[in-house]
């Protein structure tokens, strides 16, 4: 697995050039379709998706809007990072529709998730308070 690195020192003029990691995930729409997503450390599932023109999310991935609720495929659950008592919080308040259900604006993506599997969720309208 590949790694993303800049070009520095030396190479001074093309710093800022930043290779993509070969690490990938894959986006299933709930139409099926699968999108095979490139992965960049540091960087959420969320601007992952818009990288690739896919918009998800309503509150520019600030863990309150609930729209980025992406199911996480079984085989990855308990792999990835427990979700925050933030994002927890928002799911439950906007709809929760898994167990395995998280917000791509809260999974700061790892070379080490190659491979992962995440789903579309539906949209659900709020819950009331
Ligand atoms: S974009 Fe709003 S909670 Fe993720």
């Amino acid at each position: 697995m590949l790694r993303s690195f800049r070009f520095g020192g030396v190479f001074g003029g093309l710093s800022g050039l930043s290779v993509r990691s070969l690490s990938k995930f894959v986006y299933v729409r709930l139409s099926g379709e699968r999108v095979n997503v490139r992965g960049r450390e540091e960087e959420t599932l969320k601007d992952l998706l818009e990288e690739e023109d896919i918009s998800i999310g309503a509150c520019g991935g600030d863990l309150v809007c609930g729209r980025c609720q992406v199911y996480v495929d079984e085989a990855w659950k308990g792999k990835l990072p427990k979700p925050t008592e933030e994002e927890d919080e928002t799911l439950e308040t906007v709809y929760k529709g898994k167990d395995t259900s998280r917000l791509a604006c809260a999974i700061t993506w790892k070379d080490a998730y190659d491979g992962l599997v995440v789903y579309e969720a539906p949209q659900k309208p709020k819950k009331k308070a």
